[in-house]
């Protein structure tokens, strides 16, 4: 079966199938920025693992900032079939010739955030990645299978912990209604550029790499937030945001594209501070690959 015919007929493509250059090339920048976000994803959130207001809350935090490191682990294997190699994109990654999500490159500014993230950013990433389940990659949407599980439990305790300080103290409560206020936006932008303005979504959903637009999740994200804001007792930040009886959907402002193009081009208020840490992470690192590597050789019995 041709590629083609594969693609036609819903088939998975597999590694050692043949791919146009440019479905090959599109998966692995796609699954190649998805690991990075994974792993730049851990900062926000581990800044706030030693500062936990409890044992469970920092147990709850630890599992789910190593699970994101998991899936960015998860995600570069991926890559890995399509013959790149995860030390050429990271290197890619810190010397900005390839991305991450914007949203992280938001400051956390209080516990509130760990739970408004996990609501919103997570629940924004389940709305973006179950249906790269059915992406025609095989090893992408495997992954994503896996990731989703995971990412379940992440939005879960984030509303949770939400609805704890919604019962707390009216300190607690604007807390929560500030980091609202600050994630709401961005989180919208994680879907990416309007379909119009996005160059990479037709031909991604003609490869059914992607199975939805930018704008179809980002309006199905909006539609499970709203209900999700009220009953925890914030508003969101929009004021055209309104159910719309005709469309069968909530109408809603639209996010600044501008900023998103800034944030995207290296200019949001965290950017430089995640890459400075993401360029000492690997170079303290670099003996432990050198010494797996070592130790791998010996054990081929080629040192
Ligand atoms: N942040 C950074 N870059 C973005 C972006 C965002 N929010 N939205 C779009 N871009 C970039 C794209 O990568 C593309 O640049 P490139 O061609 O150099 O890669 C350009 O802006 C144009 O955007 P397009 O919509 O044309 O690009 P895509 O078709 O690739 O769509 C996407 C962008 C929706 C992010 C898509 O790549 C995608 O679905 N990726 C898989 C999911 C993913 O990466 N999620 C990141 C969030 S991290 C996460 O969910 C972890 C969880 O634990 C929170």
């Amino acid at each position: 079966m041709t590629f083609d015919e594969s693609i036609a007929r819903d088939q998975r493509i597999e590694p050692a199938d043949d791919m146009p250059e440019g479905y090959r090339r599109t998966m692995v920048r796609q699954i190649a920025q998805h690991a990075h976000s994974e792993i730049i994803g851990m900062q926000p959130e581990g800044d706030w693992i030693t500062r936990a207001p409890t044992l469970r809350r920092k147990a709850i935090l630890l599992a789910k900032v190593q699970d994101e490191a998991g899936h960015g682990l998860y995600l570069y294997s991926a890559a890995e079939t399509l013959g790149a190699d995860r030390g050429d994109l990271t290197r890619r990654l810190i010397e900005g010739q390839q991305k991450y999500s914007s949203i992280f490159n938001y400051p956390t500014r209080s516990f509130a955030d760990v739970g408004v993230i996990g609501w919103l950013v997570d629940g924004a990433a389940i709305c973006n990645q179950v249906p790269l389940c059915r992406s025609s990659y095989g090893p992408y949407a495997r992954a994503m299978i896996r990731i989703c599980k995971e990412e379940s439990f992440h939005q879960r305790q984030g509303y949770e912990l939400l609805i704890t300080m919604m019962r707390g103290t009216p300190e607690q409560r604007s807390m929560v209604q500030d980091a609202v206020d600050r994630w709401w936006w961005p989180s919208l932008m994680m879907f990416g550029p309007p379909d119009a303005a996005s160059p990479n979504t037709a031909q991604s959903m003609a490869w059914k790499i992607k199975r939805h637009t930018n704008d179809e999740l980002r309006q199905r994200f909006v539609d499970m937030s709203v209900p999700q804001a009220v009953s925890l007792g914030v508003t969101l930040p929009d004021a055209e945001l309104r159910w719309n009886e005709e469309r069968g959907h909530y109408d809603f402002g639209q996010p600044d594209w501008a900023e998103l193009k800034r944030v995207i081009t290296g200019d949001g208020p965290m950017n430089e501070e995640r890459i400075r840490r993401r360029r000492a992470a690997d170079t303290d690192g670099a003996w432990v690959r050198e010494a797996a590597a070592a130790h791998g050789a010996r054990l081929a019995g080629v040192a």
